[in-house]
């Protein structure tokens, strides 16, 4: 077993040091059954009655999420958005805040289903103290933000979130447990899509939140996730481990990557503006750099010359990149952001958002060079 002196990359890396007691097998087993064994006097010694709110299958992957977030309990969903959901749902009612520019899926859910939400830009301060109301229940940050990356001081938003009876919640995917710990920071909730770094190979789909207190409001999150059922199946949550033990490789990989990738595309003349915190030009630099360890992320995305013909037309000419959604694989992805966001977003028209992968960054670097033309 690892214990709580070894590093976080070692935590990951050995799933815990977990063993099978049955077996002594290193990687475990795979738990497909979806009922347990009733006990003759009618009682679930085994402490498992039925796979929506009992999965074997997730104690490893939950235990070493909470280890790597510092949480005091870890929950596994079937993709993200039932993950940001259920966080929300077992709310009740009451008003939230959440960030202008945010995943936009997340955001679409929340201005369709929630009727009392304002939307703030939460690098100003004093516009979210001014949206906090006696009844705000939650305030929900995700920090770098998609698609442009913003950077938002957890610590302060948490002291204002907290200042008036709220709770943080940190949609923390593309900052990952290796270079950011929100709870750390003074939230309360962290989300994770993860489909993207966790598992880091884009043939999944998962989500987790991970809490800093096991009370009631955990409480009741844990009993919506076995109510409206949308939880991993076994074998995600296998892959999903499997994913979680070469994160911080990966990660610290694609963070160089990217910050490279952001430092040459600055003097490209085809592009007219990079957005990278590990930029020191950018806004948010100076809290990232205190904010985060170790890297500036993997995503950056680019605004090129000639507006969404330009940034289309742009994307169409990548050989290496692959053309597609979402984010945090090993592979390099590109997408025209705007076309996927839609009406609405705040997302400008001539951004491209990069996803750096773990290649070599000449080859990332030459393909975009080429494409940019
Ligand atoms: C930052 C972020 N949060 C949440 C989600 C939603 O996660 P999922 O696709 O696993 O439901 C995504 C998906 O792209 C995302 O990028």
């Amino acid at each position: 077993m690892t214990d709580a002196k070894h590093h976080p990359s070692t935590l990951a890396a050995q799933g815990l040091g977990w063993v099978d007691d049955a077996t002594r097998a290193i990687s475990p087993p795979l738990h497909m059954s979806s009922t347990y064994l009733r006990d003759v006097d009618n009682g679930y010694r085994s402490g498992r009655e039925y796979i929506r709110s009992d999965n074997p299958a997730f104690d490893q992957p939950e235990a070493l999420l909470c280890a790597l977030e510092e949480g005091a309990g870890a929950a596994l969903f079937a993709s993200g958005m039932a993950a940001a959901t259920c966080a929300f749902l077992a709310l009740g009612k009451g008003h939230v805040i959440a960030p202008k520019v945010m995943y936009w899926g997340l955001r679409k859910w929340l201005l369709e289903w929630s009727p009392d939400i304002d939307l703030v830009d939460m690098r100003d301060l004093d516009a979210l103290k001014r949206a906090m109301r006696p009844d705000t229940k939650l305030v929900w940050a995700e920090t770098p933000s998609n698609p442009t990356w913003e950077i938002t001081d957890l610590a302060a938003v948490a002291e204002i979130a907290h200042a008036g009876g709220a709770r943080l919640a940190v949609d923390s995917t593309c900052a990952t447990p290796v270079l950011t710990q929100p709870l750390a920071l003074g939230a309360d909730v962290v989300m994770h899509s993860a489909t993207k770094y966790l598992n880091g190979h884009s043939d999944l789909i998962a989500g987790a939140l991970v809490t800093r207190k096991d009370d009631e409001y955990w409480q009741r999150v844990l009993a919506l996730r076995s109510q409206l059922g949308g939880v991993l199946g076994s074998f995600e949550a296998w892959l999903l481990l499997r994913g979680m033990r070469t994160l911080f490789p990966r990660v610290r990989t694609a963070c160089a990557n990217a910050q490279t990738l952001a430092e040459r595309l600055s003097s490209h003349p085809a592009v007219v503006e990079v957005l990278y915190p590990g930029l020191t030009s950018s806004p948010g630099h100076a809290i990232a750099a205190r904010q985060m360890k170790g890297g500036f992320g993997g995503m950056l995305s680019i605004r090129v010359k000639g507006g969404e013909q330009g940034a289309i037309g742009t994307a169409a000419q990548v050989k290496l990149w692959k053309r597609a959604t979402s984010l945090g694989g090993v592979e390099s992805l590109i997408e025209h952001r705007a076309s996927v966001e839609g009406a609405g977003s705040p997302c400008p028209p001539d951004l491209l958002r990069l996803s750096a992968g773990i290649e070599d960054v000449e080859d990332l670097a030459a393909d975009l060079e080429q494409a940019l033309g």
